[in-house]
C-alpha cells in the first residue's frame, strides 16, 4: 500500500490525546519519512486561537511526549504542515466553513480525495459530528475518505448498535477505524508473529498442552484528570471490553489463511463469539470487582478513588476487574483465561501468561527438585519480551534440575520502538485496517461483558474501597483462580 497526499482533520485538537498521543506521533512519523509527501493536519477547535498560540503549544508538548527529540530545523518543516481552525462541533456553518478550508487545500496541494478525519472527542459527539460530515459532504468517497473513531465505542452492546448503525448512515463500513491502541503495541502485535510464524510453538497452543492463560493489564495510575469520565466508565468498560478482549483474541484466535485484514478480523470474531456468556445468577462466580483505597504505591501516599477529584464520596465505580473466561471451542474447551486489570496497583505491567501443563509423570526422583511446569511470559509494557521457562541441569556433578528463562527482548534487538499510535496513524494513513475493530467486534465485545456490567450497575458494592492502592488488588481476585489450583503469576 502507497501513501497518498492526505488532510487530517483532527476534531478535538486541543485536547489530552491530541497533544499527548496525536501530534507527537504524526511529528514521529513526519521524522521517519513515513507522512505522505502532501498532508496537512486541520486541527479544529472550540477557541479563537491564532495558528502560532496553536503551534507553540503544540510544539512546548512536543518536548515532553515525542519519542524523538525535537529540534528546530525538524520543527521547522514539520508546523510548517499544522493549521488551527475554529470550528463549532454542532454548528452547520462551521462545517460548511470547513469544506471551503479542504476545497482551497486540495487546490494547493493535491491532497483531494484523501480525507482523514480523528475524532478525538467525548463519544457523545460523534453521532452528531458524523451526521454533519456526511450532510456537509466532506467524506463522500468511500475509497479514500477515512473516520478514525476513539474508544469507548459505545457504553454497552445496544448503544453501541445504535452507534454503529448511525455512522453506517454516513460511512461504509471499509471507511470507518475504530481504534484499540493496544493492537498498536509492538508486543501485542508481535503475538501474530510468535504464534503464525514459527512452526514448534503452534502444535502446542491448545487445550491438550496448555493449562491455563492468564492476561493482566496493572497500572500504577489512577483516574488522574479523568474522574468525571471514569466514574460514568469503570475498569470493566474502560479495559476489559477493549483491551483486555481483544489481547485474548490475539492468543486464542485460530491461523488466519493469510493477514489479509478481513481474515484476522474474521477470526478474532470467532473467538469472541465462542467465549461462554456468564449467566447473570454466576457472576459472582467468575467475575471479581474492586476499588482502591488508600495506600502508597511506588513509595508515594495515594488517596482512595473516593478522594479523587469528580468522584462521588459512595461511588460504586470499580477500579479493578478480574474475570475468569472459557472458550466453547475445540481449542480451548475447559482452558480457563483469566484476565485482570486495575488502577493504582503494585506496578505497571502488562503481561500474558501461558501456562502449559505438568509432566503427566516425573522421570526424575523427588530428590532432584520439584519440576516446573513450562511457562511462556511475553511482557507488553514497560517490559518488551518474551521469556519462555524451562527445565534444565543445575551445573554440578549431581543431577539437579532447577527452571531456567530463555528470553528474547525487544529492546535488545531494536530500542527505538515505535508508539502503538504512530503504527496505526501509519495504518489509517495507508488504508490497512487490520488493527482496527469491525462493527461486529465491538458488539461482540460488548456481548460478553454485558451480564457482569449489568450485574455490577444493579448492585452496589458493600465492600468497596476492598484494596489498597499500590497492591495486586482484593483478595477476591485471588480467590478467583485459587479456586482451581491456579496462582496469578
Ligand atoms: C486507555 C484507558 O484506553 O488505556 C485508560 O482509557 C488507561 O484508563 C490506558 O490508563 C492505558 O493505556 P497504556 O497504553 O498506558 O497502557
Amino acid at each position: 500500500k502507497v501513501l497518498q497526499p492526505t488532510t487530517i482533520i483532527i476534531f478535538g485538537a486541543t485536547g489530552d490525546l491530541a497533544k499527548r498521543k496525536l501530534f507527537p506521533a504524526f511529528y514521529n512519523l513526519y521524522i521517519d519519512g513515513r507522512m505522505p509527501k502532501g498532508f496537512n493536519i486541520i486541527a479544529l477547535g472550540r477557541a479563537d486561537n491564532s495558528d502560532e498560540y496553536f503551534k507553540n503549544y503544540i510544539r512546548e508538548n512536543l518536548n515532553s511526549f515525542s519519542r524523538k527529540k525535537v529540534t528546530s530545523e525538524d520543527w521547522a518543516g514539520f508546523q510548517a504542515h499544522i493549521t488551527y481552525f475554529q470550528h463549532q462541533l454542532d454548528e452547520e456553518s462551521s462545517y460548511k466553513n470547513l469544506n471551503q478550508k479542504l476545497e482551497s487545500f486540495d487546490k494547493v496541494y493535491g491532497t483531494r480525495g484523501n480525507r482523514l478525519f480523528y475524532l478525538s472527542i467525548g463519544p457523545n459527539f460523534v453521532a452528531t459530528i458524523s451526521n454533519h460530515i456526511k450532510n456537509a459532504l466532506l467524506a463522500s468517497d468511500p475509497k479514500k475518505d477515512r473516520i478514525i473513531i476513539e474508544k469507548p465505542f459505545g457504553h454497552d452492546k445496544q448503544s453501541a448498535i445504535e452507534l454503529n448503525s448511525l455512522l453506517a448512515d454516513a460511512f461504509e463500513e471499509e471507511q470507518i477505524y475504530r481504534i484499540d491502541h493496544y493492537l498498536g503495541k509492538e508486543t501485542v502485535q508481535n503475538i501474530l508473529a510468535f504464534r503464525f510464524g514459527n512452526a514448534i510453538f503452534e502444535p502446542l497452543w491448545d487445550r491438550k498442552h496448555i493449562e491455563s492463560v492468564q492476561i493482566t493489564v496493572a497500572e500504577e495510575v489512577g483516574v488522574e484528570t479523568r474522574g468525571s469520565f471514569y466514574e460514568q466508565t469503570g475498569a470493566l468498560r474502560d479495559m476489559v471490553q477493549n483491551h483486555l478482549l481483544q489481547i485474548l483474541c490475539m492468543v486464542a484466535m485460530e491461523p488466519p489463511a493469510s493477514l489479509e485484514s478481513g481474515e484476522i478480523r474474521d477470526r478474532k470474531v470467532d473467538v469472541l463469539k465462542s467465549i461462554r456468556r456468564i449467566p447473570a445468577e454466576k457472576v459472582d462466580h467468575y467475575a471479581v470487582r474492586g476499588q482502591y483505597g488508600k495506600g502508597t504505591v511506588n513509595g508515594e501516599k495515594a488517596k482512595g478513588y473516593r478522594q479523587e477529584e469528580g468522584i462521588a464520596p459512595d461511588s460504586n465505580t470499580e477500579t479493578f476487574a478480574a474475570v475468569k473466561f472459557y472458550l466453547d471451542n475445540e481449542r480451548w474447551q475447559d482452558v480457563p483465561f483469566y484476565v485482570r486489570t486495575g488502577k493504582k496497583m503494585k506496578e505497571k505491567h502488562s503481561y500474558i501468561t501461558i501456562q502449559f501443563k505438568p509432566l503427566p509423570h516425573s522421570t526424575f526422583s523427588e530428590s532432584s527438585q520439584h519440576l516446573s511446569a513450562n511457562r511462556l511470559i511475553i511482557n507488553i509494557q514497560p517490559l518488551m519480551d518474551i521469556r519462555l521457562q524451562f527445565m534444565a541441569k543445575k551445573p554440578g556433578l549431581s543431577l539437579v534440575l532447577k527452571p531456567v528463562e530463555m528470553i528474547f527482548d525487544n529492546f535488545a534487538c531494536q530500542e527505538d520502538t515505535p508508539e502503538a499510535y504512530e503504527t496505526l496513524l501509519l495504518d489509517a494513513l495507508l488504508g490497512d485496517l487490520t488493527l482496527f475493530m469491525r462493527s461486529d467486534q465491538v458488539e461482540e465485545a460488548w456481548d460478553v461483558v454485558k451480564t457482569i456490567q449489568e450485574a455490577w450497575a444493579n448492585e452496589k458494592d458493600s465492600s468497596f474501597p476492598n484494596y489498597e492502592a499500590g497492591s495486586w488488588g482484593p483478595e477476591e481476585s485471588t480467590a478467583l483462580v485459587e479456586r482451581q489450583g491456579h496462582h496469578w503469576v
